[in-house]
């Protein structure tokens, strides 16, 4: 079953241009998002995105689309804490949530006090039959095939994806995108997958890098703007699975404190398109390199010329529109976990203390 790969994590890793596709053909079929009319998004005055672990990450990344694309707020929150803190909700809100499983005892909580509250439970799943499902008004599939490896990847990726449709059908429904500007996005949406079979093509260069990786004690994830949540996802995934400790912080909050860590041991692992806010992140790797940081670049083409010399290394990754970045970079930070945990020969499919599926608190 595991389709001629070592491990389910390799093999879902690999199977994300696949299930993106599908994903894309179901959610954006020729000249029109199909997604379920009541989930209307006119009105609204607020969002808020609920889950656990890598979901939580997703939903971070949506906040940045919602806002940016629909002008539409978001709150954003773990679901273990979010269910204690009783916060107001306007009725004149969805509340989404994030689960693979659909079975996560925190986000089926958190999703029980919104009842009533708001004026849609929306939820996005891989598992059509859970109890998260089944407990919304509309659940969403993620269509991404059955996810085995405890570390989730291309439950991560096309979670991310529906979330972009729904923000797009947002931006769409609240007249904040133009029509030009709503084709252009989904246009590039549509690229997507060409893309990651580019960006897996990298993956006998990061298992060398990964080789030297595996060395680390502490490693740090940088991200700026929807980057940002992806630096801690990549962060998430190299502890689960490797045991190496690893923290995403945004590429600004380095010199707020976890500069103080960089000395020439900790490799920093800065996930930066040559985007808009590109020039920033190369002066935060400038201080990291001055103390001998091994900065591992993971950027375009562009990228990689504009940040010139001093880096450890860095890898090229094809262009992708800004937006939808984090669906792409989102392979080789799974793919240098994985390999860095087979460098250090560690279970990848079951990592230690780690179930599946979460269903109690
Ligand atoms: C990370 C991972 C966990 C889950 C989290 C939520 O690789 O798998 O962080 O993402 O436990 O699980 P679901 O999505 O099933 O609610």
């Amino acid at each position: 079953e595991k389709g001629g790969f070592k491990h389910f994590m390799a093999k879902e890793i690999a199977e994300q241009p696949v299930v993106l596709a599908d994903a894309l053909t179901h959610y954006l079929p020729e000249g029109t998002i199909n997604l379920p009319e009541t989930l209307d998004f006119r009105g609204l005055d607020r969002l808020t995105l609920v889950a656990c672990g890598t979901a939580f990450y997703a939903c971070s990344v949506a906040k940045y689309w919602f806002e940016s694309l629909a002008g539409l707020p978001c709150e954003i929150d773990v679901a273990s804490e979010f269910r204690y803190r009783e916060p107001p909700l306007p009725h004149n809100s969805f509340a989404i949530f994030v689960s693979q499983s659909g079975e996560t005892a925190d986000t089926l909580a958190a999703l029980r006090y919104c009842t009533d509250k708001v004026a849609k439970i929306v939820s996005v799943v891989n598992v059509a039959t859970s109890s998260i499902a089944r407990e919304s008004d509309v659940a969403l599939p993620i269509l991404a095939g059955i996810e085995v490896g405890v570390a989730s990847t291309k439950a991560f990726t096309c979670q991310l994806l529906t979330l972009a449709v729904m923000a797009l059908k947002a931006g769409r429904d609240r007249g904040h995108l133009s029509d030009e500007d709503f084709a252009a996005h989904v246009a590039a949406l549509k690229t997507l997958p060409g893309l990651m079979n580019a960006a897996l093509s990298g993956a006998p260069r990061i298992a060398k890098l990964a080789e030297q990786i595996a060395e680390a004690q502490d490693i740090l994830f940088l991200g700026r703007g929807v980057m940002y949540p992806l630096a801690l996802e990549g962060a998430l995934k190299l502890k689960e699975i490797s045991y190496i400790h690893a923290e995403g912080y945004a590429s600004g909050e380095l010199k707020h404190g976890p500069i103080a860590l960089i000395d020439r041991t900790v490799p920093v692992i800065v996930l930066a398109p040559h985007d808009r806010l590109f020039d920033k992140t190369v002066s935060n790797m400038q201080e990291v390199m001055a103390r001998h940081g091994k900065v591992l670049l993971i950027s375009d083409a562009r990228g990689i010329a504009a940040a010139g010399e001093g880096a450890w290394e860095s890898l090229t990754m094809p262009e992708v529109a800004e937006p939808f970045a984090p669906i792409l970079y989102a392979l080789p930070a799974q793919l240098l976990a994985y390999h860095t945990a087979i460098a250090k020969g560690t279970d990848v499919d079951q990592p230690r203390n780690l179930a599946k599926s979460v269903t109690v608190e």
